[in-house]
């Protein structure tokens, strides 16, 4: 086990493919070990600016981006992330423009995309898809977010925010505030962040709480509240989430949530001075935008971040790096 708790490139992982050929379906794949090896390929990325695009580690893969759920920085995300090293996208989005609207089901769509092919990243409205995709895929499925489920790719760069912006994330205490009843960010960077030594507290609106039976699953310390007021002082990093409205059947529940919490300057006042801010974006509304000149604010940075994980995942998945 490799104690990877310091700076980022300290212990450079040994490159041994692990990941080659392999799925990223869900954070439960991973290890320390294995986030070290992830995060050790983004820095080196993250430094090599321009430079990797100059040497095309991915020249002639093609990703199939297939998206059945509107997307823009995910799915831009991994364009540039591939395109960055040199491979090139075939990009699918808002499937009902393509055959699956004509009732082609999604193990035939995937056994196509794959003949052209060498990576596909998958976003699709129900849980479980990416899971059923990579049974039938003989080339590597990245889960970009299935439904209320998963949505790994997004744990591994917030962790890597963390990283960069506090150096280490033990010793950390992590606040979730907003929809973590629908929110798979939340799902997945929970359970990710649980490999260190870390607090987590979730702050929701009675009905948009953690899911019961995620929380036993993820075993550190772990409290939930209403009030972000009650674990303000002691957040290390606020991850803020939007309400997912359209997992919501009935309009009026929720709009007797949406307003729910909202961070502007005065709420960082009361914060640590030191503390992280992030969000996974898209924001409607949950902080607002006098926030974004705080050093504090972290979510246009965690954007860029996002795009050196999704290189180093891609060129992994593909055995070149
Ligand atoms: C998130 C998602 O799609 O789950 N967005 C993203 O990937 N950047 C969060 C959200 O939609 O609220």
């Amino acid at each position: 086990m490799n104690h990877f708790t310091h700076h980022i490139s300290q212990q450079p992982a040994v490159r041994d493919h692990r990941f080659a050929g392999h799925h990223i379906l869900s954070v439960s794949q991973f290890d320390r070990d294995a986030l070290a090896y992830v995060f050790t390929v983004a820095e080196e990325y993250r430094q090599a600016g321009r430079e990797i695009s100059v040497q095309r580690p991915l020249l002639g893969y093609i990703l199939a981006n297939l998206f059945y759920e509107p997307s823009t920085r995910t799915s831009s995300s991994f364009l540039a992330a591939m395109e960055r090293l040199g491979g090139s996208v075939i990009p699918i989005n808002e499937v009902r423009y393509s055959s699956v609207s004509k009732g082609e089901s999604l193990p035939d769509t995937i056994r196509t995309l794959e003949a052209y092919a060498d990576v596909i990243v998958l976003r699709h409205y129900e849980k479980g898809s990416a899971a059923l995709a990579a049974q039938y895929a003989r080339k590597p499925v990245i889960n970009a977010g299935d439904g209320a489920g998963e949505h790994p790719t997004q744990a591994l760069l917030d962790l890597f925010t963390i990283l960069q912006e506090r150096g280490q994330i033990d010793g950390l205490t992590i606040t979730m505030l907003g929809d973590l009843k629908y929110g798979r960010t939340v799902h997945s960077l929970a359970q990710l962040a649980a490999l260190f030594d870390v607090k987590i507290n979730y702050v929701a609106p009675e009905t948009l709480r953690m899911p019961g039976e995620l929380i036993p699953q993820i075993r550190v310390p772990q409290s939930e509240h209403t009030d972000l007021e009650a674990v303000l002082a002691e957040t290390d990093v606020l991850y803020v989430t939007r309400i997912q409205k359209e997992r919501f059947t009935d309009e009026a529940a929720y709009a007797s949530v949406k307003d729910s919490y909202v961070i502007t300057p005065e709420t960082l006042s009361r914060a640590k001075a030191d503390m992280v801010l992030m969000h996974p974006f898209p924001r409607v509304g949950e902080i607002s935008i006098e926030v974004d000149t705080d050093p504090r604010a972290a979510y246009f940075r965690q954007i860029e971040y996002g795009m050196y994980v999704r290189m180093a995942l891609l060129a992994m998945v593909l055995g070149q790096a």
